[in-house]
């Protein structure tokens, strides 16, 4: 699996198909109906990425597995805070790809460069109603560190 970059255009259409689902999830939760999630949603990814997909630190990638693309990782450095870490905004392997490993295989690639930056935690955040992606990332060592709202946020210490 190798965490391939990709340039600002592939980069600006995968964060509107992230917005896109999140929006769903904000919605399928029940906690806000859609214009109000639209709201939300705008106005966190301006908090998030105030330069858009060229906001210092944020990484857009493609997931590479056998000559392939699978799918696509969005995570940020956040190295300058206590601990030092790794966010994971949004991961997404393509629909005719999953249940063959490389969502598991892309976080543990992503594991190691965030070891290589300096981070000691990759932390991420989930929907409760999303159970195979909870399920997932249990199975690699993530624990729940706080709940709220439609979900929580789990972590892996490196
Ligand atoms: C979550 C996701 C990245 C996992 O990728 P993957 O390549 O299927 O993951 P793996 O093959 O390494 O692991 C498969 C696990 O994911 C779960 N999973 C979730 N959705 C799945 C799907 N549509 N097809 C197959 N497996 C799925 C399976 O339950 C499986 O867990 P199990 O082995 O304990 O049953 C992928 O399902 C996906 O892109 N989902 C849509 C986007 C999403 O929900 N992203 C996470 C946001 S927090």
């Amino acid at each position: 699996m190798q965490l391939a970059p990709m340039d600002e255009a592939e980069a600006a259409r995968v964060l509107g198909e992230a917005k896109a689902r999140f929006l769903d999830d904000v919605v399928a939760s029940g906690e806000l109906a859609r214009a109000a999630a639209e709201e939300r949603t705008a106005a966190l990814l301006a908090g998030i990425l105030p330069e858009g997909v060229a906001t210092p630190g944020h990484h857009f990638r493609r997931l590479r597995a056998d000559g392939a693309d699978v799918g696509s990782l969005w995570f940020a450095e956040r190295l300058c805070e206590t601990p030092p870490h790794v966010y994971v905004y949004d991961i997404l392997v393509h629909p005719g790809c999953r249940g063959r490993g490389h969502g598991g295989a892309a976080l543990q690639a992503l594991e190691v460069e965030a070891r290589s930056l300096g981070a000691s935690q990759i932390l991420l955040s989930v929907f409760a109603h999303n159970a195979g992606a909870i399920r997932l990332y249990e199975r690699l060592g993530y624990e729940p560190c706080e709940r709220g709202g439609a979900g929580m946020r789990m972590r892996k210490a490196l």
